[in-house]
C-alpha cells in the first residue's frame, strides 16, 4: 500500500513557526555561558523534555503535543552548568528515522497510521526519575526508559511485568516520605475505555497497590493528586469515543455540558467500587500544585482551573472553541470532606487572579501540607508584543513570568525576565531544610536573541536573576521537567 505524501519542510502554521519552529537538535555543549554566578551548593541535574517532531506531518494541522520527545539535561555541578539533549528512541520515532519521513497520524488516534504501531509513545511529555532510571512519559503508553547520564534509551519500561494499565501517567509522583511512587494509567484497557488503574511501587520496585475502577465518562484525566490517605483523579471534560476515532476524527471533543468530575479513592487497600464521583461544574482542570489533608481531615486540593476549554484545538461536537487570548487558567483551591455523601464540590477559593499554570511546590512537602506554591504567571503588560508578536509562533500555551505565593500571608512575588522573554515550567532546587528555602530554575526564551535560557533565581530574592545561563540554541516550548540531586543520580547506571 502507498504511503500518503509528506513534505520535506515543516508548514508554515503556527505550531511550527517562530518560536514553536522544530529544533531537532541532539548533543552536548560543556561550560555553557554564565552571567551572574552559580551558588557552588548547588549540584545535579535539571532534566527537562519537549514535544519536537523529528519529520513533517503528513495529517494537517498536527498539534504541538504530538511531536516527538527530545530530553535535555542541565547538569549543574561546582559553578558550572553543562548541556546534553537526546530524543527518545520511541518505536516512532526509530521507524519513520528508518523510512525517512512521518508514519504516525493524528494525535492518539491510531487508524491515521501510515503503518501499524504496537506503541505509539512519543514520550515527549514527562521525564521522571524513579530508582536508577529515567521514565519519558506519554499517557497514552508505558514509559520509555533511559539512563540518566548518558539519555540513552534503555527501551519500553513496564517495571519488570508487573504494570497493571496499558496507559502510564506523565505525572506520577513520588511520596518524599516513604519513598513510594504513586501512578496510574486511564483508558487502561485501551483506547475508549472508561477504566482507570491507580498503582504504587515502593522503593524497591514492588508493586504495592492495585486497583481498577471505573469513571462515569471516558475522558482525559491529566494530571492527578496524592494525599498521605488519599487519591485524586480530576478530569478533563474533553471525551473520547471510539467510533469517531475509526472515522478518522479527533481522539478528544470538548463537552461543555459534563460537570468536572474529580475521583476521590482511599490511598491503602482499597476496591474500585470504593471510588467516589464529586462534581463541580463545567470547568477545565489544569496541573495540579499539591494535595493534603487538613486538621479536620478534609482534602485540600490547590490547581489551575479555567473556565474555558483549555484545549482550544479540540473543540466541542458543533466546533465551538474559545479564543486562545481569552483562556485564562486561576489557581484554585478545593476544600471538602473526601468521606462526604453530598457529592458536589463546596464553592472552591480562587487563591490568585493572575493567568498562571505549570505550579511546583517544594517536592519535599508533596503529599503534605505546603505553604509556598511557585508557578509560570502571564502578565501582559510585561511583554513587548509589537516587537516578538510576530516571533511567537503559536499553539502551546505563552508565559512571560514566574510566580511565588506564600498561601499563609498572602504575599506574591513575581520575576519578569524582560519584554522579549517568555518563561517555561519552574523547578525548585532546596537549600535549607526549611519550605521553599532554595532556587527556582526556568528555561527561557529570549525572541529578541532567538536563543534560550536558564534562569535562576532566589526565593529569597526573587525580583532578579542570580544567573542567567546562555544556551547557543533555541529549544522549543517544552512541557515538563523535574531535578535531580547529584546525591539521588548516584547510585544511577
Ligand atoms: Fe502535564
Amino acid at each position: 500500500m502507498a504511503l500518503p505524501p509528506v513534505s520535506k519542510a515543516f508548514p508554515d502554521t503556527p505550531q511550527t513557526s517562530g518560536l514553536m519552529a522544530p529544533c531537532r537538535f541532539e548533543g552536548e555543549v560543556r561550560n555553557l555561558e554564565i552571567v551572574g554566578s552559580i551558588p557552588k551548593g548547588i549540584d545535579g541535574t535539571f532534566y527537562r523534555v519537549m514535544p519536537d517532531p523529528q519529520f513533517p506531518a503528513f495529517i494537517g494541522d498536527d498539534p504541538w503535543f504530538n511531536g516527538d520527545g527530545n530530553v535535555a539535561a542541565f547538569c549543574i555541578t561546582d559553578g558550572e552548568a553543562h548541556f546534553k539533549q537526546k530524543f527518545v528512541r520511541t518505536e516512532k520515532f526509530t521507524r519513520e528515522r528508518e523510512a525517512h519521513r512521518a508514519l504516525l497520524g493524528k494525535y492518539r488516534n491510531r487508524f491515521t497510521d501510515a503503518v501499524s504501531f504496537k506503541v505509539r509513545s512519543t514520550a515527549n511529555t514527562n521525564i521522571v526519575y524513579f530508582r536508577d532510571k529515567l521514565l519519558a512519559c506519554k499517557e497514552d503508553s508505558p514509559p520509555y526508559a533511559m539512563n540518566p547520564m548518558t539519555l540513552e534509551t534503555l527501551g519500553l519500561y513496564d517495571f519488570d511485568g508487573q504494570l497493571p494499565s496499558c496507559t502510564f501517567t506523565a505525572h506520577p509522583k513520588l511520596d518524599p516520605v516513604t519513598k513510594e511512587f504513586v501512578c496510574f494509567g486511564y483508558e487502561a484497557r485501551g483506547d475508549g475505555t472508561p477504566d482507570v488503574c491507580y498503582f504504587s511501587f515502593n522503593l524497591e520496585g514492588k508493586l504495592v497497590e492495585n486497583v481498577s475502577m471505573v469513571a462515569p465518562i471516558c475522558a482525559m484525566i491529566h494530571d492527578f493528586a496524592v494525599t498521605e490517605n488519599w487519591v485524586i483523579f480530576p478530569i478533563i471534560p474533553q471525551t473520547c469515543e471510539l467510533e469517531r476515532m475509526k472515522a478518522g476524527g479527533e481522539h478528544w471533543q470538548w463537552d461543555p455540558e459534563l460537570p468536572f468530575y474529580l475521583g476521590v479513592l482511599p490511598r491503602r487497600g482499597a476496591k474500585g467500587s470504593d471510588v467516589k464521583w464529586f462534581t463541580a461544574p463545567n470547568s477545565f482542570p489544569g496541573h495540579g500544585a499539591n494535595a493534603y489533608e487538613n486538621e479536620k481531615g478534609e482534602v485540600v486540593f490547590d490547581l489551575a482551573i479555567s473556565n474555558k476549554n483549555v484545549f482550544f484545538w479540540w473543540p466541542d461536537k458543533d466546533g465551538n472553541a474559545p479564543n486562545p487570548q481569552e483562556i485564562v487558567n486561576k489557581l484554585t483551591r478545593f476544600t471538602f470532606d473526601p468521606k462526604a455523601d453530598k457529592l458536589d464540590l463546596p464553592t472552591p477559593e480562587v487563591l490568585l487572579e493572575d493567568d498562571m499554570e505549570f505550579s511546583k511546590i517544594d517536592d519535599r512537602f508533596l503529599m503534605r501540607k505546603h505553604d509556598h506554591i511557585f508557578f509560570d504567571v502571564m502578565r501582559h503588560q510585561y511583554t513587548d508584543f509589537p516587537a516578538v508578536g510576530p516571533k511567537m509562533g503559536g499553539g502551546a500555551p505563552i508565559y512571560n513570568s514566574l510566580g511565588h505565593l506564600t498561601v499563609s500571608t498572602g504575599s506574591y512575588e513575581i520575576y519578569n525576565p524582560g519584554s522579549t522573554h517568555l518563561v517555561q515550567e519552574p523547578i525548585f532546587i532546596p537549600r535549607s531544610a526549611e519550605e521553599g528555602d532554595g532556587w527556582l530554575m526556568a528555561l527561557v526564551n529570549n525572541l529578541e536573541v532567538g536563543y534560550s535560557e536558564l534562569h535562576l533565581v532566589d526565593t529569597k530574592n526573587f525580583s532578579k536573576a542570580q544567573a542567567i545561563i546562555k544556551l547557543p540554541v533555541r529549544l522549543r516550548p517544552g512541557l515538563h521537567g523535574n531535578w535531580v540531586g547529584s546525591d539521588e543520580l548516584a547510585g544511577s547506571i
